[in-house]
């Protein structure tokens, strides 16, 4: 029998109080050596104080123990990852087009599973339960650019690949930046575009 999990949101305090074991969740989901764990730490910190910061923690009913996570913020000029996807876009679309997806943006910025928890529907609810009731239009998201269970998730979500074989400044693999209109359709294909 599987057992049960609880989803909850976070505030500022309360992601900040579980933030190491969210470092753990990332480094067993992603595959991510020890040596990467300081810098993804010092990124979620950052974002904690982003406006609209929301996040969601997964536990294991009898433990306790944390077992996933997401969160996002509203994207807004002057953050690095925003005014990278927005000049990518532009380059792609041009410039209007590009801030129609980013002017009102929702970044999802992490979604993790433990591989131990995975593909018993705890992704695919935490992104529903982030998204949901939010006042942005739209949602944008970047991921490694294969097909992946994340990808096919988002996807099925209604995110449509915006960019493709994009290369983030500072290297790294390809990356996919895959975007959705709010609110999500939830259902399975039926990429949205966001309304002008
Ligand atoms: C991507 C991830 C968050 C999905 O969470 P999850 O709880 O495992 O996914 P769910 O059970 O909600 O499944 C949602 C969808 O993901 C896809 N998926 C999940 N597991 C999969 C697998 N093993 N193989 C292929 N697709 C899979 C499917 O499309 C699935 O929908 P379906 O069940 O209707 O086919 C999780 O697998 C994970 O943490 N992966 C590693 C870290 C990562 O890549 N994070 C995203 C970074 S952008």
């Amino acid at each position: 029998m599987q057992e049960a999990v609880a989803i909850a949101e976070l505030d500022r305090t309360g992601f900040l109080a579980a933030i190491d074991q969210f470092v753990v969740i990332y480094g067993a989901a992603m595959g991510a050596g020890a040596d990467e764990l300081p810098s993804r730490r010092a990124i979620m910190e950052r974002h904690v104080g982003s406006p609209g910061f929301r996040a969601l923690a997964v536990t294991a009913a009898t433990s306790g123990r944390v077992v996933a996570f997401t969160y996002g913020f509203r994207g807004l000029p002057g953050q690095w990852w925003h005014d990278v996807v927005l000049a990518g876009l532009a380059a792609e679309y041009g410039l209007s087009a590009a801030r129609n997806w980013l002017d009102n943006v929702l970044e999802v910025a992490e979604v993790h599973v433990h591989p131990h928890y995975q593909a018993r529907g705890i992704g695919r609810q935490m992104v529903l339960t982030l998204t949901a009731g939010r006042p942005e239009r739209t949602a944008l998201l970047s991921t490694r650019d294969a097909p992946t269970p994340a990808r096919r998730l988002y996807r099925s979500l209604g995110f449509a690949d915006l960019l493709t074989d994009f290369l983030f400044p500072g290297g790294g693999p390809p990356y996919a930046v895959m975007g959705a209109a709010l609110p999500l359709a939830g259902g399975h294909g039926g990429a949205s575009s966001p309304e002008a």
